[in-house]
């Protein structure tokens, strides 16, 4: 018997069922949705998702050339859908419209370290996430999160201190006569990461 036609069919009907699930369904969502677009909220005029500052732009480009993606997600799950909101990662699920102004957007799949979509909110300080990527061990003793290091530099003393300077105690504090100090690259990075926040309700999330 000749099985040609039926390997082909089987073959033709695997990869059609999965182009609807993957391609043809979630675009009919989104056409049902009346295509997705910034929403003006009501209370306050402003936009939703609001644009990222210049700064916090190119900091996430810093986010993605360090390989933060490799560890950290930026995706609330649903109730039901693990223990998102019993970890304080959000207030309500990600949708797709939070995603508006990012390109490329960075979901991330693993999570060795916390979800970052809500960070601005659980870690507001600058300073905090400065110390944390000069060396997470400063501020969160036993993390297995690498130290990022590179984006600092430790210079010497010129005439007086650095206002940008790490307040760096013992252990971790550089040689009498020497600071620390943030280079662009992690100034921007932390610009970022207090941009990172996604709590706005929306028609779709309610
Ligand atoms: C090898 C995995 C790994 C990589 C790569 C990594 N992290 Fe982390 N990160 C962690 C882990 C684990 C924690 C939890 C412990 C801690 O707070 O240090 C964490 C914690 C954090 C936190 C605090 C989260 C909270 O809820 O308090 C921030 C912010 C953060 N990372 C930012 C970054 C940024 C920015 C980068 C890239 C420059 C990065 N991480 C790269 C593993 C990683």
């Amino acid at each position: 018997m000749n099985y040609g036609p039926l390997l082909f069919l089987g073959v033709f009907l695997t990869l059609a069922s999965s182009w609807c699930g993957l391609v043809l369904i979630p675009q009919l969502q989104l056409w049902k949705s009346g295509g997705l677009e910034a929403v003006k909220l009501e209370k306050t005029g402003e936009f939703y998702p609001p644009m990222r500052s210049g700064l916090a732009e190119h900091g996430r480009e810093v986010y993605r050339a360090n390989g933060c993606i490799y560890c950290h997600s930026q995706q609330v799950r649903p109730k039901g859908f693990g223990g998102d909101f019993l970890r304080n990662w959000g207030q309500r699920r990600s949708v797709g419209r939070d995603y508006l102004r990012d390109k490329p957007v960075m979901l991330g799949t693993m999570r060795t370290g916390p979800d970052l979509t809500n960070i601005s909110l659980r870690q507001p300080s600058a300073s905090w996430h400065m110390l944390h990527l000069y060396n997470p061990q400063i501020t969160s003793p036993g993390s297995i999160m690498p130290p990022f290091r590179f984006l600092f530099e430790t210079r010497k003393i010129r005439r007086m201190r650095s206002p940008d300077a790490l307040d760096l105690k013992p252990p971790f504090a550089p040689p009498p006569g020497y600071e620390v100090v943030p280079k662009p690259e992690a100034q921007l990075l932390v610009d970022y990461l207090l941009s990172l926040r996604a709590v706005t309700p929306l028609p779709e999330t309610e």
